[in-house]
Order: C-alpha cells, then structure tokens, then sequence
C-alpha cells in the first residue's frame, strides 16, 4: 500500500522511475495521502487566502499530481489554474476533476515551456523536494512568474532535508529576485506516514 509507494518515489534513481512510480501510483495516491492525514494542502490553502488576493490569475500549480491542491484552491473561488507534472498518470486523474483550465506533462528543474511573467501566482505542494523536483526549480518558476507575484510552496526542514533546498532560498534572496513574505511553523505532512518528516510553508513575492 501507500508506504511502499511513498518510499518507492524517494528511492529512484531517475525521471523515467519517478515518472514511472507516480504513472504507476496515480489511482491509489490521494486515498493513500489521506490515510496518512496528508496536511500540506490545507496549509497551502489557508495561506493562499491570507497572501494571494482573491482574482489573482493565471496561478500555475508546479508538480500538480491528481489536483488534490488546486481542488481546495477551486473550492475557495481562484483560478483560473494551470497544473504541470512529470507524470501523464497524475494528470490524467487531475483532468478528470475538471478544474484547470491547462495541464501539460513538464519537467521541474528543466527549462519551462512558458513565457517570462506568465503567471500572477505560482504554488507548489510536496513537489520540490529530494528525488521529485531539484532546488534549482526556483529559478524557473520566478521566471514564468510576474513581478509582485506570491510564489507559495512547502518544502521539508526536517534534520535529513538536503542543504541544496534552504541553500536554494537564500542564493535567491541574496540575488534580490524574490524576498520572503511569510514562513509558517514547522508541522508533519504526513503525521500517520511518516511522522519523522516535517514541512513549512513559504511565501516569496518576486521582485
Ligand atoms: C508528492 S506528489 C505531490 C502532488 C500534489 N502537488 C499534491 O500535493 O498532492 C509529487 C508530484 O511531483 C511530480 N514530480 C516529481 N518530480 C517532478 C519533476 N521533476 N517535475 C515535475 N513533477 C514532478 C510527481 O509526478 C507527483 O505528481
């Protein structure tokens, strides 16, 4: 069940076997994430409706899986929403929630088939992390994002976090491309999976 595919997604050693174990997961992965009491998308959600004005749009939803996020976001009125994820198994369950007005199979840490300042916000849920997107991800999404626009994402600060993450964050702020609108406490995004785990939600405003 779900720990073993939890686990099987950190341990490959590639795109295709990410992309693989995703394809491979999609149907089972959002009732597995919720066994796990999965709470980043909540968080997401509450700080969305504190940081980012209602009518902000496009927002782009960077490594989107099944739409779990987009849909709260939906709920609460934003969008128009564009998803984008490595694996065409996780966006086909996130097509069939009817709620992006785009999907596209793209890559995190290569190059974004978008324009410079596409999109009024951008978010990013349990995706840029070890062995899903690399840290440098970050500068793409300030890229395809507007100046002003909120940047809003988790990212792991438990003690086994890699240093390339919060090093990302720093390299970034120090360039003067973004600086940091809000940080949430530390909490478990898996409490019943992986409790070991813990995450904080950032808000960045690019420059
Ligand atoms: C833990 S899931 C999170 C999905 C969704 N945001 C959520 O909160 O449920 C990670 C997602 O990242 C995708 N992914 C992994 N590596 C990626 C990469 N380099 N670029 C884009 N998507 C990636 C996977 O296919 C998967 O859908």
């Amino acid at each position: 069940m779900s720990e073993t595919n939890v686990s099987q997604s950190y341990q490959v050693n590639s795109l295709e076997e990410q992309q693989a174990a995703y394809d491979r997961w999609a149907r089972d992965y959002e009732s597995d994430l919720c066994a796990m009491g999965y709470r980043i998308p909540a968080m997401i959600a509450a700080v969305f409706t504190r940081f980012v004005a209602s009518g902000t749009a496009p927002i782009l939803d960077a490594g989107c899986g099944g739409g779990i996020q987009s849909e709260a976001l939906a709920m609460l009125g934003y969008g128009p929403m564009t998803g984008i994820d490595l694996s065409e198994g996780m966006l086909d369950i996130a097509r069939a929630k009817g709620i992006y007005a785009e999907l596209h199979q793209m890559t995190l840490g290569e190059q974004l088939d978008f324009s410079d300042d596409t999109f009024a916000a951008v978010l990013s849920s349990g995706t840029i992390t070890p062995k899903h997107a690399p840290a440098h991800s970050f500068d793409e999404l300030i890229r395809v994002a507007m100046p002003g626009a909120p940047i809003v994402f988790s990212l792991r600060d438990d003690p086994t976090q890699e240093p390339a993450y919060p090093q990302a964050l720093s390299r970034l702020t120090a360039a003067g491309v973004w600086r940091e609108t809000f940080v949430t406490e530390s909490f478990k995004g898996m409490p019943y999976g992986e409790p070991e785990i813990s995450h904080r939600v950032h808000v960045y405003e690019v420059s």
